[in-house]
């Protein structure tokens, strides 16, 4: 790659894009091509421990960026093979871009009307699997899973409008309906 897009100048676009924008749709549909750019310029700012992935957990995520009132949140995620998380979401809006290798999303929509605690019915809307260079955008209430069903580490860059442990996020068990708290652990990255 010719063009030398950092994390750093990805950084300023998003500051930049929040504050133009009047709604989330705008927000997603001008940060997924920046996202695409960073990860196509991947060279110049992946790290190789940004592939080391917490065999107990399946998966790692280490930080880029924060702003100090924890907005824009942009981590690189890895994922070892066989690796499905649970069915989760954000509590914010999100864009997730492939780094290397690739990774299965799948994406529910929540249906009920969010009075019963602790449960919540979900509905399938779609795959789609991420490789290097594509990028998603999931809205305010989009529920996935990220499934690694290569036999190589995925690396993915992911874009939160807040860093997910300062959002009210929760899983599903699909079978039950049954709703948890969803909190991971970050690294430095
Ligand atoms: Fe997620």
């Amino acid at each position: 790659m010719s063009e030398n897009y950092t994390v750093q100048d990805y950084v300023a676009d998003l500051r930049a894009t929040v504050a133009a924008a009047e709604t989330e749709s705008e927000i997603l549909s001008t940060v997924r091509p920046l996202a695409q750019k960073l990860v196509n310029n991947r060279d110049a700012w992946i790290k190789p421990e940004h592939y080391e992935v917490d065999q107990t957990r399946g998966s790692s995520l280490y930080v880029l960026h924060e702003e100090e009132d924890h907005t824009l949140m942009v981590f690189a995620a890895c994922f070892k093979p066989g690796r499905v998380t649970p069915v989760h979401d954000h509590g914010t809006w999100a864009v997730v871009a492939g780094v290397d290798g690739e990774e299965k999303n799948t994406i529910y929509l929540r249906t009920d009307d969010g009075a019963k605690p602790d449960y919540a019915e979900i509905q399938y809307r779609g795959d789609k699997v991420v490789r290097q260079g594509d990028a998603i955008g999931m809205p305010s209430g989009t529920f996935h899973t990220v499934s690694n069903e290569s036999d190589e580490v995925s690396v993915s860059l992911h874009t939160y409008g807040m860093n997910t442990n300062h959002t009210v996020r929760c899983q599903i068990d699909p079978e039950t309906g049954k709703v948890e708290e969803f909190k991971i652990p970050l690294r430095e990255g």
